[in-house]
């Protein structure tokens, strides 16, 4: 603990609220016990529903308007103080809470012992998370959409840049880059969806539900939702206090946007091998290594796979804290913010990373059409053929099975054969010169027009759609 004087009279913090003890607290428990280091990026959101709370037990007379003023003028104060650095915050104090109501009673004196009046820690606690999950969630939001817009403009210039599509990593069809960026923008979009739902839930005041029986003042709790831009207030004051239902929910958020980012960078990772080779990252966006003076990896890709695990770790300690918990505030809730903000911090730098590495990386497309070239891919291109010229689509499935078979032992794609070696293998004479229009990788792309499909003029009408949500 620093020896340095507390700015909350003369140094010790706890005496806003401690008369009932004849004993202070050691050091070590004091240590144990405090939050700051966590909450106090909270500040200007405590100070901002502190600023309200004044404002309307001013309004409705629980304490006179000038003292009311003064004490939202003083608050206003410290908020730009914490900015500009002016103040510095505490850390010797417990939390937030209390090192700016202690500020605040240094500098009034009695008129700041009334800015508590009809409020507990335990309600302005929960006031203080959702005023800073309301700035700090959209913030996230916009993140995500950069990510979506910087992948729609290489999926819009990508739309004939042809790829084999893979099912259990074995080559099964051929779709073009742009449809498969495009598939990673959807699970992004409903992530977005996600956290506006999540903030619908986030945005009723708890002020006014006190240490969790409400107040005896004549307290206006719709006054303050109104002041501080919530659509309500919250419907029981037990809960109010006891809920943190929102931080597990937007951590569950938080890690299945971490899923899909750390499935996309599996694929960052597997697609910078020399075997695959389909993306180049910047330099700017690799690492090299310490032994082999050839090497550059993807580390970045890898970091925010291996951070998903954290993530996933904070969403599990948050609903392993509060399983056992009785109604209503325990102190066990203070433990949520760690959770919630490592689990927040670790998202937004991810995701915005992920971003710039994707957004310097360069595509080779060759290799990427190359991929469509040898295993077949158009398998059920010559087997949708044979359905078109009236063959039953099982029996149309075994043809092209024998053409696949006859191909592998000859060593020959089923696009290289001639008319009669195609004929022969399938076992068909349905088959005729027109099939290789069908079964050429990029015309097998072309031909899935079903709506989100691969062909080009349906990825055109899935980037309008996603351009238009961007906006
Ligand atoms: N720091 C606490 C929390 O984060 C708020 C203070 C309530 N403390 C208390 N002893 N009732 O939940």
């Amino acid at each position: 603990m620093s020896e340095k004087k507390s700015a909350i009279d003369g140094g010790n913090h706890a005496a806003l609220w401690h008369g009932r003890f004849a004993e202070g607290p050691d050091a070590e428990a004091v240590a144990f016990e405090t939050s700051i280091h966590v909450d106090s990026r909270m500040a200007l959101d405590d100070i901002r529903g502190s600023i309200a709370h004044a404002s309307m037990l001013g309004k409705t007379g629980i304490i006179p308007s000038e003292e009311a003023d003064a004490i939202s003028a003083e608050l206003a104060k410290i908020a730009v103080e914490i900015k500009t650095g002016k103040l510095e915050i505490d850390t010797s104090a417990e939390d937030i809470h209390s090192f700016i109501e202690g500020v605040l009673t240094d500098r009034l004196g009695d008129a700041g012992r009334k800015v508590h009046t009809g409020r507990s820690r335990n309600d302005q606690i929960a006031l203080d998370e959702r005023l800073y999950l309301k700035h700090a969630v959209p913030d996230l939001r916009k993140a995500i959409t950069d990510l979506i817009s910087a992948l729609v403009d290489i999926a819009e210039k990508n739309l004939d840049t042809l790829m084999s599509g893979y099912t259990h990593m074995q080559r099964a069809q051929p779709v073009s880059l742009a449809h498969h960026l495009c598939a990673w923008c959807q699970m992004l979009v409903r992530d977005c969806g996600r956290l506006d739902d999540a903030l619908k839930r986030i945005d009723l005041s708890p002020l006014g539900a006190g240490a969790l029986a409400g107040s005896g003042l004549p307290l206006n709790r719709e006054m303050t939702a109104k002041d501080l831009d919530f659509s309500g207030v919250t419907a029981n004051s037990l809960d109010t206090v006891a809920d943190r239902d929102y931080c597990i929910e937007l951590t569950a958020c938080f890690s299945l946007l971490m899923t899909h980012l750390s499935r996309f960078c599996e694929e960052v990772v597997l697609w910078s091998t020399e075997e695959f080779k389909f993306i180049d990252l910047s330099e700017k966006w690799s690492t090299g290594s310490s032994i082999m003076p050839q090497k550059k990896n993807p580390d970045f890709a890898e970091l925010i796979r291996g951070r998903t695990g954290r993530v996933y770790g904070n969403l599990i300690a948050l609903l392993t804290m509060m399983k056992g918990l009785p109604l209503s505030y325990n102190r066990d809730l203070q433990e949520d913010k760690q959770s919630l903000f490592e689990a927040y911090d670790t998202a937004l730098s991810c995701v915005r990373i992920f971003t710039y590495m994707i957004s310097t990386a360069r595509w080779n497309k060759d290799r990427m059409a190359a991929s469509c070239v040898g295993g077949y891919a158009n398998a059920t291109d010559l087997a949708d053929y044979l359905v078109r010229k009236g063959m039953p689509f099982r029996t149309a499935h075994a043809v092209a099975a024998s053409a696949v078979r006859k191909g592998i032992e000859k060593h020959k794609n089923l696009e290289d054969m001639s008319l009669s070696e195609l004929r022969e293998a399938a076992g068909s004479d349905l088959i005729c010169n027109d099939v290789f229009e069908r079964i050429d990788p990029r015309k097998c792309a072309e031909a899935r027009r079903t709506t989100g499909g691969p062909a080009a003029e349906k990825v055109k009408e899935q980037i309008l759609e996603l351009r238009r949500f961007i906006k």
